[in-house]
């Protein structure tokens, strides 16, 4: 077990996928806040070499620890729960950030990314929280924090199953809200606006986009109003990990923000405006072609 912090000094926080991106900006701006920080990564050495040289945190330094986790591995997560125990004992806070995303139409999508999106986004999470919750239960305080996105909020076009995976998170999370608030525990739902780190970026999701196929007329004008703007209207991830930080300090059993302007506008126009209207918005926005706009009618097609 690292070396006992005092009771009431730091509060402690597990954030999965540290080693990079908002999880890598997140462990960083807590550690400097006076957090106990445990960084979950798949790979512990590198990502802690750059988590040291980030903060300044000495090799035996208790506020910084690593721990390997993989979470499409349910021996590693189990192993992962069990090296937070030991270390610290029960975490304050668990925050579920680690994630992958994908880009292209559903046609174009085979089924093994869906199952990949959701054993990485969803199933993993989920296996940890249950080995983390007992000793959080037991702690009788704590938050837990799942990292969402706009494309939860609503379905995002070219990105079913990253829209069908957070949306998930989102309803897990207000389940479990219920059930463990009377413990002391709360869950937060981040809705997540648009950050610079790899994931908006074509190597740095899984691209399934066939551009000269059947959606090509909807890769052109996406790629250029949707995935290119995106480029350009991306925050730095530290921006994310100060919204973390707040968001951490939540006293409310459900807790559910926007973390970003783009994100908290979506989520004001999904309140007020019926959803036909919001796929309209969406279509124009991204400048898909209208209801029938590439219809081929069958009598035509066998001419
Ligand atoms: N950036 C944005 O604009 C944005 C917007 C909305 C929501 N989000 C959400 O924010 C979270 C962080 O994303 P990011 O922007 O930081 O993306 P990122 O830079 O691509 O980082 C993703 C992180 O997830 C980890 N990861 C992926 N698969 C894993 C697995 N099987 N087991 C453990 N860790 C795994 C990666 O670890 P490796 O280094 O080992 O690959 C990496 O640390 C995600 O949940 C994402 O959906 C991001």
């Amino acid at each position: 077990m690292a070396e006992p912090l005092g009771a009431g000094s730091a509060r402690s926080a597990v954030i999965t996928g540290a080693s990079r991106g908002l999880g890598f900006a997140s462990a960083t701006h807590l550690y400097r806040c006076g957090w106990q920080v445990v960084a979950a990564m798949r790979s512990v050495d590198t990502g802690m070499a750059r988590l040291r040289t980030a903060t300044g945190a000495g090799d035996d330094d208790p506020r910084l620890i690593g721990v390997p986790l993989d979470l499409t591995d349910t021996e590693s997560i189990a192993a992962c729960a069990k090296a937070i125990e030991e270390s610290i004992g029960a975490p304050f806070a668990l925050v579920h950030n680690a994630g992958i995303s994908s880009v292209g139409m559903v046609e174009e999508t085979p089924l093994s990314l869906w199952e990949k999106m959701f054993a990485t986004n969803i199933f993993g999470p989920v296996a940890l929280t249950r080995a983390l919750l007992p000793g959080m239960r037991k702690a009788g305080r704590g938050r837990i924090v799942l990292v969402s996105s706009q494309a939860g909020v609503r379905g995002m076009p070219s990105t079913a199953p990253y829209s069908a995976v957070k949306g998930a998170l989102e309803r897990w999370g207000e389940a479990m809200a219920a059930e463990v608030a009377p413990f002391g525990i709360g869950v937060s739902v981040l809705v997540t606006g648009t950050y610079d780190t790899e994931i908006i970026t074509d190597a740095g999701t899984n691209d399934c986009r066939d551009l000269d196929g059947t959606y090509a007329r909807h890769h052109r004008t996406m790629d250029k109003r949707g995935r290119a703007a995106m480029r350009i209207a991306a925050r730095a991830p530290e921006k994310f990990a100060a919204g973390l930080a707040r968001a951490l300090d939540s006293g409310k059993p459900f807790d559910k923000r926007a973390v970003g302007p783009d994100a908290r506008m979506l989520l004001l126009a999904n309140r007020f405006l019926p959803p036909t209207v919001m796929h309209q918005m969406t279509r124009l926005m991204m400048g898909i072609p209208r209801f029938g706009g590439l219809a081929r009618r069958e009598d035509t097609e066998h001419a």
